[in-house]
């Protein structure tokens, strides 16, 4: 299926990984596409090879979203689709999810950092497109959350509780705002292999990652993009890119405490390296 019917898109976090590789398939299906990051020359680089339109803002900045929602708006066109992909993870650091020394950042700023981008970036985006889109009587929103915020994501506890927030939210917009015509879509895929896992965009690895650790049916940024624009044009909710997702979602609601005391069992192995 082509997104022939999606005039204009916008995709945060457009310049690396995921949501390159989402512009690329939109400007393939001839969707005009507005790609906007944080790093203005990787947002550059993106839209020049699409034929696209680079935007450079940080989407923790609600006043950087509702301008680019409102330039591109009166420059460009009505947004048909928002991609609110955007998303960062510092780790919990030696310690777990108490931790204070966090991943690459101080503890305050690691969960406020995640919060802002992995949840309140989504919120701004869906506040300043929605009402534009119900006025026009339809439209599109993806998140892109992660398989961490339905299962978890061991060693990052800001991470995990942030793409719960993710899918809760979008949960909400898609309750919401259907009846108005808003199509919406949450995306929570498990490994990807891009600079967020500690690999290189497009280097088509598929094992490694941070620590060196096997990771459980990685897939390539392109692959993912397909599945996300097949599946959110066919009016999906909730788009699983990886299939085994559903199978452990499945045993996580049998079974709460068993499927915790699974992934204890999992955290032992993964520390001990085997
Ligand atoms: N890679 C995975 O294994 C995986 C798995 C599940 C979900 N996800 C989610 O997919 C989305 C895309 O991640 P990715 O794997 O492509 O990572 P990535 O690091 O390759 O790309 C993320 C992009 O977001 C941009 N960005 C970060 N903070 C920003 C900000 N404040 N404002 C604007 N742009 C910002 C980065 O510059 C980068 O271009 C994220 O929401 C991530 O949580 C990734």
């Amino acid at each position: 299926m082509t997104a022939i019917a999606i005039k204009n898109a916008v995709v945060t976090g457009g310049g690396h990984g995921i949501g390159r590789a989402l512009c690329r398939r939109l400007a393939a299906d001839g969707v005009g596409v507005v790609v906007a990051d944080i790093e203005g020359d990787a947002a550059e680089t993106v839209a020049e090879e699409i034929g696209g339109i680079a935007r450079q803002l940080d989407v923790s900045d609600e006043k950087a979203i509702i301008s680019l929602v409102d330039d591109t708006e009166s420059d460009v066109g009505p947004i048909d689709l928002f991609v609110s992909n955007a998303g960062v993870g510092f780790g919990d650091g030696e310690s777990g999810a108490i931790s204070t020394e966090g991943g690459m950042n101080p503890i305050d700023d690691r969960w406020s950092i995640s919060w802002k981008v992995n949840v309140m970036a989504q919120v701004y985006a869906a506040r300043a497109v929605i009402p534009k889109m119900i006025e026009r009587g339809g439209g599109h929103i993806i998140n892109v959350a992660s398989a961490a915020g339905l299962l978890s994501q061991i060693g990052d506890s800001a991470y995990s509780a942030t793409k719960h927030a993710s899918v809760g939210f979008t949960e909400a917009l898609a309750i919401d705002y259907g009846d108005a015509g808003i199509k919406v879509s949450v995306v929570c895929p498990q490994a990807v292999a891009t600079r967020l896992i500690g690999m290189e965009d497009d280097s088509g690895a598929t094992e490694g990652g941070f620590n060196g650790n096997a990771i459980d049916g990685i897939m390539q940024a392109g692959e993912v993009a397909d599945i996300i624009i097949d599946q959110a044009l066919e009016g999906r909710f909730m788009i699983l890119t990886h299939p085994q997702v559903t199978n452990y979602m499945q045993r996580k609601s049998g079974d709460y405490d068993r499927w915790v005391g699974g992934m204890r069992k999992f955290r032992r192995s993964l520390s001990s390296g085997n």
